[in-house]
């Protein structure tokens, strides 16, 4: 490994976007002048990962060393930027999402009196349990057969053909209750459920104070560094907010929920696609605009799948380095994140789950993607089916459970726009910044770019600003 590789730009500035690193200019200049491409993986230390740069002065400390050992056989390694994640990991991970969501179906008036899967099998009338889907399939006679867990056992759910429940969607890794019957013939007990009850969302009401607005506005996938990043459209929004009209003027949070720059390396032949290939100049001009929005107004910026960040959820703030080339007034959120503000809370998530769910969900498209939204709501749980596209890094806290109810829920990633309402939590998919892109174009998506969605934190009003400049 190693001569081959980093011997131009894109493949060395590819290599530092994916282990969440930037280079500044001047040090990849260094780099190239006096071909050091093999030498790269030794920038990555404890040091710079932590402060997630690469400047001369690293390159001219990697010089001076290699002075010193050049007399000493090494062999060059990429480090390891694969999480090892053992069995137990997956786990625990399971378990807490087992936990916290059964917690949630058990607290359901519905669900009074639920008992483990083991006590079930042994019933006679009724019961209520609640497990984690294991799989889900058909029968030869069209019957639909789930398997749930809980921590001790497991029992098979048979929903007959032409009784209603048949076509009921049931994801695997769902959390679920299940009311039934159970029958015990000659082999394993079964149930045969009436009723399946998901943790879902309580009827929020909202309460409206008679209260000056104060509006919480939303964008998603910018883009910046890609040649179809809508700069004018940018340039009118934040035109617009400066000037401070009568809406503009109630503006307290600004949140931008992932994918801010394009990145580099994110597809195959991506650099062809970008104006500035260096994801360190991506973020500045970025911040070259945001320099340009009131102070008062606080900027929250999480990363998406395009950024310089881990790309396996949960994605962790960006660096230190990055948070400096934003200004003051902005604060860094990892990706998904629960935000209060005013007493509200509003849960951002980039949404590369909505992916799997509009594969998922009968009816969801990417142009309506409230269907697949409200799923996620339903079953309270960001990336409802392991293992999709979504890659998640397991740990003993599942972060993806959603365990306050949001007043509002804020996802992108896809590049429509959607604004909807799922019994009183307001949602949307944010709007993108950039055109069509050719991948787009081939997969027949039109995006909905360049909408600035408002939501007043004292009412139930929501406003839409459209900037497409035609
Ligand atoms: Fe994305």
């Amino acid at each position: 490994m190693g001569n081959t590789l980093f011997q131009d730009r894109v493949s060395i500035l590819d290599f530092f976007h994916k282990h969440g690193m930037l280079i500044s200019p001047e040090a990849l200049n260094m780099i190239l002048e006096r071909s050091m491409g093999q030498l790269i993986p030794r920038l990555i230390s404890e040091e710079t990962s932590q402060a997630g740069y690469i400047d001369e002065k690293n390159v001219m400390k990697l010089i001076r060393g290699q002075s010193k050992v050049e007399r000493n056989t090494y062999e060059v390694q990429l480090p390891d930027i694969k999480v090892n994640s053992s069995v137990e990991d997956f786990r625990q991970m399971f378990v807490s999402r087992y936990q916290k969501l059964s917690k949630i179906i058990s607290l359901s008036s519905t669900m009074r009196g639920s008992v483990d899967i083991r006590s079930a099998k042994r019933s006679t009338v009724e019961v209520k349990v609640i497990g984690m889907v294991s799989s889900v399939d058909t029968t030869k006679n069209g019957h639909k057969r789930i398997t749930i867990e809980d921590m001790d056992d497991q029992i098979q759910a048979i929903m007959m053909k032409g009784r209603g429940l048949e076509n009921e969607l049931i994801l695997q890794d769902e959390v679920i209750g299940v009311i039934g019957s159970v029958s015990r013939g000659p082999g394993e007990p079964v149930i045969f459920p009436n009723e399946i009850v998901r943790p879902d969302i309580p009827y929020k009401l909202v309460e409206e104070t008679k209260r000056e607005p104060v509006y919480v506005a939303s964008l998603s996938d910018i883009h910046v560094g890609s040649k179809t990043f809508r700069k004018d459209d940018f340039r009118r929004m934040v035109n617009w907010i400066k000037r401070s009209d009568e809406e503009a003027e109630h503006l307290k949070y600004l949140i931008l929920s992932g994918d801010v720059i394009d990145g580099i390396g994110v597809y195959p032949g991506q650099e062809e696609d970008l104006e500035l290939i260096n994801p360190l100049e991506q973020y500045q001009k970025l911040a070259e605009y945001l320099d340009e929005i009131p102070n008062d107004i606080q900027v929250f910026v999480m990363p998406g799948n395009h950024d310089t960040v881990r790309l396996a959820e949960p994605q962790p703030n960006f660096s230190g380095k990055i948070e400096e080339i934003f200004p003051e007034n902005s604060v860094m959120l990892p990706n998904p994140y629960s935000l209060k503000l005013e007493g509200k809370n509003i849960l951002l998530y980039h949404g590369m789950s909505l992916n799997d769910m509009v594969e998922l969900v009968p009816g969801a498209n990417f142009t309506s993607i409230g269907k697949a939204i409200e799923e996620v709501l339903k079953r309270r749980h960001l990336a409802p089916k392991y293992g999709g596209k979504t890659p998640l890094i397991p740990s003993a806290n599942d972060y993806h459970v959603i365990e306050e109810v949001p007043d509002i829920f804020i996802t992108g990633h896809i590049h429509s726009h959607y604004l909807g309402n799922y019994k009183g939590v307001r949602y949307v998919n944010s709007s993108t910044w950039q055109s069509q892109t050719d991948y787009q174009k081939m997969m027949n998506f039109a995006p909905n770019p360049s909408i600035l969605t408002m939501f007043d934190l004292h009412s139930k009003s929501t406003i839409l600003k459209n900037f497409e400049v035609r």
